[in-house]
Formats: C-alpha cells, structure tokens, sequence
C-alpha cells in the first residue's frame, strides 16, 4: 500500500500504473513528454535573480525525472528522490554526499563488489575510515560503532550470497550513535522491502535491473526520508550526475509493468530453487526464501517477496566444474547484471571478502531467472548440471 494520486491510498500494481505524472497535466496523453532540456527560460530578471520557478535548469530536475521520482517516492514513502546514470552512481552519490575526511564508514561484508572497490579507493582517499562487518552482525554493530561513525551502509541480502540483514536492529543501534543508515535494495526492490519502513534513512536501488526490465537501460534511484532529503539533493545537484530523460523515461515505462515481471521471475526462480535443492550436483542453494537458508526466518519476517536472482554451489569439482557448467547452457547468457527478461549465469567471486568468505563445498555459479518457461530452463540448467559432474 502507498499514496497514490490525490491521496488514495493504493495498492502496489495500482500505484505503479497511476503514480508519477497526471496524464492532465499534458493533454489527456497518458505517458509524460520526454524532456530534453539543459536551458530553462525565465520570465524575467527578478524570477531569474531569486530562481522562483518551479524548474531552474535541466541538472537540478525536469518534468520527465519527476515523474519517475514522484512514482519512486510512493512506493519508498520517501520524501524525494534523484535519478542517477547507474546503480553504481546511486551507490556511491549518497557516501559522497554525506561522509566527510576523519568520518568512519561501516560497510557490509557481502556488499556488491564495485561499491567495495568506491570505498576502497575514492573514500578513503577522502579520508574517510572505511571499516567492513558481517553481513549477519545484527544489534552486534553497535560494538563497532565510534564517536565519528557517519554512514552504516546496508545491503540485504547480501550480493551473491544473499546473507540477510537484521535491518531493524542496525538501524536501531545506528541511530543511537547518530549515524545514518544505507541500503542498497535492489534485490528486493521497494515491493519486497520497503527500507524506510525499516528504519533505513536513504534507500538505493540499480534501477537497471528490475524497474528497467530488458537489459536495455543503466540507471540508479536513491529515496531519502524527510530528515535527509534535502542534503541528498544537494549532493546531487553538486555533482551534476543528473541522467538523462531518455533513459528516465524507459525506467518509467519499465516501472508500470515490474508488478507482473516481478512475481513472474519470483514464482520461476523460487520452483527452479527448489528443483535444485534436489539435484545430487548442487551441495547448496543460496536463496532466503528457501526453508533452508541460515537466514529464513529473517527473510519472512520482514521481506514480503523474494526476486528472481540467487546462486548454487556446485558438488565439488572447483574452477573446472565451474567452467563446464557454464560452457554447457544454450538458454541462459554468460552475462553480467540481472533483472531483466532473459536468463543469465555468471561464475561467483568471493576473493574480495574479508569476512563473509563462507565455507563452501565447491565453486558458485549466481543464476538470475528470466520470464522464459521454467521447464527449458530447467533442462539448460540440467545440461550445465551433467556437464559439471561429468568433470574429472
Ligand atoms: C546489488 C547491486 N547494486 C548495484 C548494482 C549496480 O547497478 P548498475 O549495473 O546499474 O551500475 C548492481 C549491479 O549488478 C547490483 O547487483
């Protein structure tokens, strides 16, 4: 549920066919215009002096980047929300737009591997002291939290892994110390998790993968709660990475039907899920809305759906195994990203962590589950299966 047009409370499919534009607004045509826009006119010199009109210049906003933002901000409960080029920008905009020399950073272990490498090179030489921590830390973050601890930077589940967070519990301990609380949630997106409801004070999201839907388009939302808004905002014009309103315009286009794609991908990753848990070559299958995963509990308490990405561990046979699993798929892409139509593997790399490393009883191969028929994945996924067992 969320506020759509005039106030209406709405559910979730309503809200993202009817949220963002008013279709009277532009003549009755249902889509928003396109805007493409750098100069904005002024009606005089005082509205120019005071900058007294609704838009001032095409970095700072548009029709078109409303439209998205505002459908955004009712299904976050956000108070506003900037569209940046990437999911990597809407991961990195906010540290930028927060985090100070001296500050300290706690970042999650299992974290998407380029936001490591951002901490990893840009903020600290900034200055900022990055300091990572298990994924399943809980209310135990507050014994890493110091006086100068700025940002605690969430992401759940964790990438490749899929670790759960205790989001309530950091977020509770964050805000005692002062600290504000980030979550990239693109996993879940904001119709399995809504993190301001959580506690969580910025929430980030690739819009690339599942807003977006066809592998077609980059783009990263980030929604702040009323306390953060306007210095995210700030951040944002400061930086100028505005994106642009081609690519705004598809995601808004790709948000009006992410209802149906994402329960369709749900219901297709968690039945393939299941089938693996029964194939002798996979020792594991790392997805939280499976009764197995260390983190079930967690997940059912606060997620209300699970999406269409998650990984498996092969039976032994390492690198190897790996590779001849992946040589034999006909249907699934060896591609980077996920959350788009068509199904994807790609070999997991965990060399990156330095405490959610796991134990392992082979190599990982993360699969992202398309809208093809189940039963042809399957059989692709069979192929990789005997491929992988069939290695010495
Ligand atoms: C969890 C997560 N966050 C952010 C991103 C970055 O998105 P983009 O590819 O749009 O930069 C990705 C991409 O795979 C991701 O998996």
């Amino acid at each position: 549920m969320g506020k759509g047009k005039d106030g209406i409370e709405m559910r979730t499919n309503t809200l993202l066919a009817h949220s963002g534009n008013n279709p009277r607004d532009y003549f009755g045509f249902v889509n928003p215009p396109v805007v493409h826009a750098s100069t904005v006119l002024y009606a005089d010199a005082a509205s120019m002096a005071g900058r007294s009109q609704k838009y001032t210049y095409g970095t700072r906003g548009t029709p078109t980047m409303d439209a998205l933002t505002l459908a955004v901000d009712a299904l976050e409960g956000s108070a506003g929300t900037i569209a940046v080029p990437s999911g990597l920008a809407a991961a990195t905009v906010p540290p930028l737009a927060f985090l100070a020399a001296g500050d300290h950073l706690l970042i999650v272990d299992s974290v998407y591997h380029p936001t490591r490498h951002f901490a990893d090179t840009m903020l600290k030489r900034l200055g900022v002291e990055v300091e990572y921590y298990e994924p399943r830390i809980g209310a135990g973050i507050s014994s890493l939290i110091r006086p100068n601890t700025k940002v605690v930077f969430t992401e759940s589940p964790g990438s490749n892994t899929y670790e759960v967070q205790d989001i309530p519990a950091i977020a509770k301990a964050a805000h005692e110390a002062g600290a504000i609380v980030m979550m990239d949630n693109t996993w879940a997106t904001p119709l399995y998790f809504k993190p301001l409801d959580h506690g969580v004070d910025i929430s980030i999201q690739a819009a690339t993968k599942y807003p977006a839907g066809h592998s077609d388009v980059l783009l990263g939302l980030v929604s702040a709660n009323e306390t953060y808004w306007k210095q995210l905002y700030d951040g944002f014009c400061t930086l100028g990475c505005c994106s642009g309103p081609d690519d705004i315009y598809q995601v808004l286009r790709g948000l009006r039907t992410m209802g149906v794609r994402l329960e369709h991908h749900r219901k297709s990753a968690l039945d393939i899920a299941r089938w693996l848990e029964e194939q002798a070559a996979v020792a594991q299958v790392l997805h939280p809305a499976l009764e197995s995963h260390p983190d079930h509990a967690l997940w059912k308490r606060d997620f209300c759906g699970s999406s269409g990405v998650f990984s498996i561990v092969l039976d032994g046979g390492g690198q190897k195994a790996q590779h001849a699993f992946l040589d034999a798929l006909k249907i699934f892409g060896l591609g980077y990203s996920w959350g788009g139509y068509e199904s994807l593997a790609v070999p997991v790399f965990l060399g990156d962590r330095t405490l959610a490393k796991g134990s392992y009883a082979g190599s990982l191969i993360r699969l992202q589950i398309g809208l093809e028929d189940v039963e042809d994945l399957k059989a692709d996924i069979a192929r990789g299966l005997a491929a992988a067992a069939a290695v010495e």
